[in-house]
């Protein structure tokens, strides 16, 4: 076992773990964000998604050992109190799920798309999700989602503007 120091959604996590021990396994598991998905065992499906030092990653090809030391973001600390994030309120005002397993890791890529790209064009939007599966909406209320919401994030930090 190895002793982990992890800030996750603002709070410090100290915990033991396998070495081998994934970091959504973990966030999961041992400090109950279990509002981050796991969706496939092949790395494709991007319902893990989180953000490591301001950094999307999918949360199941990193090691909790690699994230010693480190914050992570997940989409239960998306939230202002009561406040939903502007990307988390674009995706309910524009119907941009279903059954809504995609959407924790739809709405990490798409703060990190609007970080990275504050007005994205339709094709951009759909270039910096094409690693988030979804099996149900068929994309357009999603992209729609992201165009609701764009000029809403503050560049590099995942904060409402
Ligand atoms: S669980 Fe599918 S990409 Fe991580
Ligand atoms: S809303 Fe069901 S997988 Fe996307």
């Amino acid at each position: 076992m190895t002793q982990v120091s992890i800030t996750v959604d603002g709070t410090k996590y100290t915990d033991d773990v396998e070495p081998r021990t994934l970091l959504v396994q973990h966030l999961r598991q041992a400090i109950g964000k279990t509002g981050t998905l796991v969706g496939c065992d092949t790395t494709n499906c991007g319902a893990c998604t989180v953000h490591l030092d301001g950094v999307s990653v999918k949360s199941c090809t990193v090691l909790a050992v690699q994230a010693d030391g480190h914050e992570v973001l997940t989409v239960e600390g998306l939230a202002d109190g009561g406040e939903l994030h502007p990307v988390q309120r674009a995706f309910h005002e524009s119907h941009a799920l279903q059954c809504g397993y995609c959407t924790p890791g739809m709405i990490m890529q798409s703060i990190a798309l609007l970080q990275e790209n504050p007005n994205p064009t339709e094709d951009e939007i759909r270039n910096g999700l094409e690693g988030n599966l979804c099996r149900c909406t068929g994309y357009q209320n999603i992209v729609k989602a992201v165009q609701q919401a764009a000029g809403s994030v503050a560049a590099g930090t995942g904060a409402a503007e």
